[in-house]
């Protein structure tokens, strides 16, 4: 089964073409990340602006890399929510008239279970090599989607079986990245630079605080306030590349704690045969090696999975065209007429 499937939840145009819910044929994303490093973030109306400059040339292009016809493609799909409404519809709209048009089934998917299904997917080739499917993932797994505008760790019990365990109750990992590395003047998106400067710092120069360390859902409003006290206190500091390198690796080191203590008690509940990690933040090479670190000191310790590919940790349709034909599996697909 081949969809074509479109993303623009947030900052990202993307349309992919993926085969059985994991060949990923094209992945095409348009990133508004130029645009948004002038305001410091994104602002709503930009992005819906750039959504609709970008998506018919990101539609183009997806085809011809993935050389296929309307013919071959049996479904779109699209991201129903969560997301910026004004970037949504944009995505929405082209699907569905697409859909329409096509006479095709029209897929709605939530963004979120996109992320799940993001270390699912694999490239059909990588530097014009095919790549062979990696093993399919075994159920249960336990998933944590670490990413800019949500935080959650999800029981897969099954295709479109999900137990929601825990959320953050505040701000995401990744927008307190985002956040912290603009007090630092670090620039945006705020993830990569934060981890490239913590390298370079002592984690336990700050002793930033851990919000609900007995619960199960996340909390990073009050590390970032902390960091924001914390650096006021200190402003003449922050031209001092040492001070800000500490600042960055201090402040990491309680996110990666807070997250790696959380989902280690979730897999010794649980018994997960898998570990998936997804989301923007799963970018993070820092977060990954704890979580490897401290899922090898167990003994029936599962498989630890994160995204393939870079570009299928950030938002990407790839994820979406993943989910919409899992769940297409289960259900009837929603069709548009
Ligand atoms: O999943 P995503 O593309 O967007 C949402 O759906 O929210 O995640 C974007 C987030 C941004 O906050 C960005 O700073 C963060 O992922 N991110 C990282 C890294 N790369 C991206 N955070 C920490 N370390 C990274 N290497
Ligand atoms: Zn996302």
């Amino acid at each position: 089964m081949l969809l074509l499937s479109i993303e623009s939840s947030c900052d990202e145009t993307s349309v992919a073409l993926v085969e059985n819910g994991r060949r990923v044929l094209a992945n095409e994303i348009a990133s508004q990340i130029a645009k948004h490093v002038e305001t410091g973030g994104v602002v709503p109306e930009v992005a819906a602006r750039e959504h609709m400059t970008a998506i018919l040339p990101v539609l183009r292009l997806a085809m011809e890399k993935a050389n296929v016809t309307w013919k071959a493609i049996d479904a779109v799909a699209v991201t129903k929510e969560p997301g910026l409404i004004g970037s949504l519809v944009v995505g929405r709209m082209t699907a569905a008239a697409l859909a329409f048009a096509q006479n095709k089934p029209l897929l709605e998917v939530n963004h979120i279970h996109g992320h799940l299904y993001a270390p699912w997917l694999y490239p059909a080739e990588d530097s014009g090599k095919p790549v062979l499917a990696p093993s399919e993932p075994q159920f249960p797994i336990l998933v944590l989607t670490v990413s800019g505008g949500h935080n959650e760790l999800v029981l897969m019990r099954g295709h479109g079986d999900f137990e929601l365990l825990a959320e953050s109750i505040d701000d995401a990992a990744g927008e307190a990245f985002d956040k912290i590395a603009r007090l630092l003047g670090l620039g945006y998106p705020g993830g990569p630079a934060i981890e490239e400067r913590a390298r370079l710092g002592n984690p336990k120069a700050f002793d930033f605080p851990i919000a609900l360390r007995k619960e199960k859902n996340f909390s990073f409003s009050g590390l970032k306030t902390s960091v924001f006290y914390r650096l006021k206190e200190n402003e003449a500091q922050l031209s001092d590349e040492a001070f800000v390198n500490d600042v960055a690796a201090s402040f990491q080191e309680a996110v990666v704690q807070a997250l790696v203590e959380k989902l280690m008690r979730a897999v010794r509940e649980y018994a997960p045969k898998e570990v998936h990690l997804t989301g923007g933040v799963s970018a993070n090479r820092f977060l990954r090696g704890r979580i490897e670190e401290e899922l090898s000191r167990l003994r029936d310790a599962p498989l630890f999975r994160w995204p393939t590919k870079m570009e299928y940790c950030t938002d990407n349709a790839a994820m979406i065209g993943a989910a919409a034909y899992f769940s297409s599996q289960k259900e009837l697909p929603l069709a548009l007429t």
